[in-house]
């Protein structure tokens, strides 16, 4: 028997995520928005592209989530994105409704599933899923350190000019403009880039990481990114589904890691069929490990805002 994913937003990162979700033969898909329509004609399109991709996932679109039930993975990625000059913390509010909606819907039909959590702002939008479904921490994980590493590495294989797959990269932190990419733990075939790179350059691919969301959501005008979002959470889903056991940087719910207790913050975690299976601890530098708190701060300062929120 396949195995059962379903994607809650049927917008553009959702819709990619199950394509990808389908191409790669993973899992049956249902793809679930309230817009009358968008998820059965996207679920429908995707279908017939099936024949030409040579898959045989199913999917189905639905605005209730009655099709969802027994799903084994949920992806939410329902929400608004940001608008040119938004910052993903104005999208607090909005989408703390949605998620709240969303999530309690699917632990009714899914109440055994994993959620991978995508709708901004990423780390705060955590702490609503996992409250709402009471779900143990192990089943509720952040899209965030993937997407964002693979910025770097996008970005450190284009100044180095050698393949992405010789590179891997780290960016630890929440999801925002304090996110900590890490130069001494990101290599080509490797070797780390403080070897191969003079400070300031690599000082400029970190500032253009941290920035890599507003880049292109400057460029479009209209919406955020969702090739690489939905990219990076099919990644997610795939370690899971397969027991994979990647090693990959998610926002795990910390309690005591990294001296952070009671916060969603990316750090590297294995992704195996339980969901986060082990939270791996980094001897991180003084100054590293400044720039994380730092970043976990930013975090803690949205979770306590939506404490007065109703
Ligand atoms: C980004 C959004 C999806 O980083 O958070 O592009």
């Amino acid at each position: 028997m396949k195995s059962k994913v379903t994607v809650v937003g049927a917008g553009n990162v959702g819709a990619t995520a199950a394509q990808r979700l389908a191409e790669k033969e993973l899992c049956d898909v249902v793809l679930i928005d309230i817009l009358d329509g968008v998820p059965q004609g996207k679920a429908l399109d995707l279908a017939q592209a099936a024949p030409i991709e040579k898959h045989d996932a199913h999917l189905t679109g639905a605005n209730a989530y009655e099709a969802s039930a027994g799903s084994e993975i949920v992806i939410i990625t329902a929400g608004i994105p940001r608008k040119p000059g938004m910052s993903r913390d104005d999208l607090l509010a909005t989408n703390r409704g949605i998620m709240k909606k969303v999530v309690g819907q699917v632990a009714k039909y899914s109440p055994e599933s994993i959620l991978i959590i995508v709708s901004n702002p990423l780390d705060a939008m955590c702490h609503v899923a996992m409250e709402e479904s009471a779900f143990p921490k192990h089943r509720v994980i952040g899209m965030a350190g993937v997407l964002d590493s693979a910025r770097f590495r996008a970005f450190i294989s284009q100044e180095l000019d050698v393949s992405v797959e010789n590179i891997s990269a780290l960016v630890l932190g929440g999801h925002g403009d304090t996110m900590v990419p890490l130069p001494r733990f990101s290599t080509v075939a490797g070797v780390p880039i403080t070897e191969l790179m003079a400070p300031d350059r690599i000082e400029s691919l970190v500032a253009r990481t941290r920035n890599g969301g507003a880049e292109i959501v400057g460029l479009l005008k209209t919406g955020s990114a969702y090739y690489a979002p939905a990219s990076a959470a099919v990644e997610m889903a795939e370690s899971i589904l397969k027991d994979k056991k990647k090693i990959l940087p998610c926002a795990a719910y910390l309690e005591g890691e990294y001296g952070l207790s009671g916060l969603f913050v990316g750090v590297p975690v294995k992704l195996g069929r339980n969901g986060i299976e082990q939270i791996v601890q980094l001897h991180l530098s003084a100054m590293e490990s400044a720039a994380l708190q730092k970043s976990a701060a930013a975090v803690k300062e949205l979770v306590d805002a939506m404490k007065g929120m109703p």
